[in-house]
């Protein structure tokens, strides 16, 4: 790799520790994909921040780090595996909370925003059309290249952490428009009718163009919601993290319709539906914002809890970013939805908590949310917003 002197002298040493093992990083992938240089990000997205995954060995190795990294861009943070302000009330150990504060305390030593979020894009991390970027969490990393257009790679977390003290990344992969190129198209012949089609529809997306960039036709409109949570669900089913939707994306333009064609049916929306869901009636825990729930999905979500009770024996969480939180507190919404039971799951999520054995079933809104909560060993529901509230009150899953 062809390396600038200031590079060089990062990778010497000379700006300290973390800089040094940052470009060791970077170099190391660089040659690994037969990446030519580096180049600027515009921001950064870390993942790999709940404890539960880290561990002692990943603390220690962030509090090395710590001592001399300081964060040359914008960079913010995935979701903890907590709630940072509420921790008791998600029934988090103390001990737990603890080691979670230590990781977080070491990210904010680095200058990191402790944001806690996977839709960095909702709360001051939005990247512009073209723009290089080194973000970690997959679906962020999606909607990033596919709905705004901007360029980066999926980074793993001690990647993503190398850029952000470099302020660069190697140039390979997605960042090379030859890279970007849709390789399948998918003709959608189905209507979406909620939220939770457009998770059946990336699972049935990411079965036939797997390792694949879709070019994606017969859709006519879509919001910011069902884009993020389809931005979820494609890449954890398989398709690589970019795809173009004629008319909706902004790149898909200046792509041209592969030759390779699949279509996507309703019986292939009905085949997600099978696989996603388990044979389960009564749910334990209903979790919806996965990705983290947007003010406008808060909202939705209040109208249809208000003057109602959450079930005994069921949780129901909100997850959130904080500061998603902080807008629906000044709205009301916040009331509204604790006054019924429910509760706000901030800086967290069901798939990083630590939730193995918690809950046997669980009802959410989105696919990937169902994928890693059988992981969790939890049986699964997926459904729109109306049906997991409707879970949420009755305690079953009725369809
Ligand atoms: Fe976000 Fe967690 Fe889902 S990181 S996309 S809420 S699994």
């Amino acid at each position: 790799m062809q390396l600038t002197e200031q590079e060089q002298k990062m990778l010497n040493g000379k700006e300290g520790y973390a800089a040094k093992k940052s470009m060791e990083i970077l170099v190391a992938l660089g040659e690994i994909f037969g990446a030519e240089n580096l180049i600027d990000v515009g921001s950064v997205q870390v993942a790999g921040v709940s404890y539960h995954n880290l561990g002692d060995a990943g603390l220690e190795f962030l509090d090395e780090l710590a001592k001399d990294g300081r964060v040359k861009v914008l960079t913010t943070l995935n979701p903890a595996g907590m709630d940072l302000e509420d921790w008791q009330q998600l029934g988090i150990s103390p001990e737990f909370a603890e080691k979670q504060y230590l990781v977080i305390k070491a990210f904010e030593r680095m200058g990191i925003l402790v944001s806690c979020t996977c839709t960095p894009y909702l709360i001051g991390n939005l990247p512009l059309f073209g723009e290089h970027l080194a973000w970690s969490e997959s679906s962020a990393v999606t909607f990033a290249n596919s709905v705004i257009g901007a360029k980066t790679n999926r980074e793993g977390g001690p990647s993503a952490l190398a850029a952000a003290f470099v302020g660069k990344t190697p140039c390979y992969g997605l960042h090379l428009d030859e890279n970007r190129v849709a390789d399948v198209h998918v003709q959608v012949n189905t209507r979406l009718a909620k939220l939770s089609d457009w998770g059946a529809l990336g699972y049935a997306i990411g079965k036939k163009a797997e390792n694949k960039i879709p070019y994606i036709t017969g859709i006519k409109k879509a919001d910011l919601d069902e884009l993020k949570s389809f931005c979820a669900s494609i890449v954890t089913y398989g398709a690589k993290p970019l795809f173009y939707i004629k008319g909706i994306t902004p790149a898909s333009e200046q792509q041209t319709q592969p030759k390779e064609t699949v279509t996507i049916e309703a019986a292939d929306i009905k085949n997600a539906y099978d696989n996603i869901n388990d044979q389960v009636t009564d749910i334990e825990l209903v979790c919806v914002g996965c990705p983290h729930c947007s003010i406008k999905e808060i909202m939705e979500i209040t109208e249809l809890i208000q003057g109602k009770k959450v079930a005994a024996g069921t949780e129901f969480w909100v997850a959130t970013s904080r500061s998603v939180k902080q807008l629906a507190d000044k709205r009301g919404y916040t009331a509204v939805i604790e006054a019924a039971g429910g509760k706000f799951a901030c800086d967290t999520c069901m798939a990083v908590a630590p939730l193995k054995g918690r809950f046997k079933s669980l009802a959410t809104t989105s696919a990937k949310g169902c994928f890693y909560s059988r992981q969790n060993l939890m049986k699964t529901k997926m459904g729109s917003m109306e049906e997991c509230v409707e879970a949420a009150v009755t305690g079953k899953w009725n369809s």
